[in-house]
């Protein structure tokens, strides 16, 4: 039995998202939880004819039941932005409902992988670790930020500069976390293709902000949604491939705890930081191996340094929500 529950199913991400999932072989139990309309949402997808059995959870009175023996949670639920917005402006009303939920899937499902969609990512993470590490049921190896839709735009956007590129099956390392500058793609690992400095330049311009393209497209009824569920997909479906199947060897960039994973105190030494993201080999148990930062440039060496500055802040400010209420 493989149960992944979408929290915030209903959503512009959480819909696509359990579309995509309910053509998954490896889920047995699809459960999708929102405060609103996910009945619908599962009585809709129920009617596809693949093996995976789908129900709905309404309401926070139906979210213990959702979370029961759930191998896998999935969080997109929260507040998305709108034009002018930073993703740190949706740590107000995100945090509290992030940290609700890992509370919830602490009391209920505390060996259960969870994948964080909900922004701020670089903020979000943190606080559902700090909940669990309360609540004493932390495994590091469990708990994920999805950073999948930087690594799914850097494939898209080199292609569209360097068309013998192939984006599906080139995957190019993120590094950083969530947001703006946090976002450093790793160009100079590129092999198949070579750049100018110029286009290195606008490439990481792009990759960086490409979230505020798809906001300011939307005008104001949000963003990405369906880009991301795509992502979000793959980045389940793949973490499934490996708890589940057992495949081995298949790697990530995510963002993720640093302390107490293996192979991570070289990150962790590097960067100074306690989350950071990466490529991550993934396993039965989640991560199996943090893989090391690769050679940078020097210009990626001054981004990640940028990067960091800013990753100290974001990260003080989710564990101090948790422990001490500000
Ligand atoms: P949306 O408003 O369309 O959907 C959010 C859903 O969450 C809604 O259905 C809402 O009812 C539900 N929700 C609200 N409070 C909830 C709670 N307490 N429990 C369960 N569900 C709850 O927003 P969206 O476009 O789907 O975006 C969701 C989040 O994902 C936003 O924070 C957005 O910034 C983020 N996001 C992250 C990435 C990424 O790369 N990690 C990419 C895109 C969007
Ligand atoms: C994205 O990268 O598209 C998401 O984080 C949503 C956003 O706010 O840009």
């Amino acid at each position: 039995m493989v149960k992944v529950v979408v929290c915030g199913a209903a959503g512009g991400i959480g819909q696509p998202l359990s579309l995509l999932l309910k053509q998954s072989d490896l889920i047995s139990h699809l459960a999708l939880y929102d405060i609103v309309n996910a009945a619908g949402v599962a009585a809709d997808l129920s009617h596809i004819n693949t093996a995976s059995k789908v129900t709905g959870h309404v309401g926070k009175e139906a979210l213990a039941e959702a979370l029961k023996d759930a191998h896998t949670v999935v969080i997109p639920a929260g507040v998305p932005r709108r034009p002018g917005m930073t993703r740190d402006d949706l740590f107000k009303v995100n945090a509290g409902i992030v940290r609700d939920l890992a509370q919830e899937c602490a009391e209920n499902c505390p060996r259960a992988f969870i994948l964080v969609i909900s922004n701020p990512v670089n903020s979000t993470v943190p606080i559902v670790c700090e909940v669990l590490k309360k609540a004493n049921v932390f495994d590091p190896r469990r708990v994920f930020g999805v950073t999948t839709l930087d690594v799914v735009r850097s494939s898209r956007f080199v292609h569209e500069v360097k068309p013998q590129f192939e984006p599906q099956t080139n995957r190019i390392t993120v590094v950083g976390g969530h947001s703006g500058a946090t976002i450093v793609p790793i160009l100079s690992q590129i092999k198949q293709v070579s750049f100018t400095p110029e286009e290195i330049k606008s490439l990481t311009h792009r990759i960086q902000f490409g979230g505020d393209e798809v906001v300011k497209a939307k005008d104001g009824a949000g963003s990405a949604t369906l880009s991301m569920a795509s992502a979000g997909a793959r980045f389940t479906n793949t973490l499934l491939e490996a708890s589940v199947r057992g495949t081995r060897g298949l790697v990530e960039s995510t963002y993720v705890h640093l302390r107490g994973n293996p192979g991570a105190e070289w990150n962790a030494r590097s960067t100074g930081l306690d989350y950071f993201a990466q490529d991550v080999e993934l396993g039965l148990e989640g991560v199996a191996n943090v893989l090391r930062l690769p050679d940078l440039s020097e210009e990626e060496q001054s981004l990640v340094k940028t990067a960091i500055s800013e990753l100290k802040g974001n990260i003080t400010k989710g564990c101090n929500f948790v422990n001490d209420g500000t």
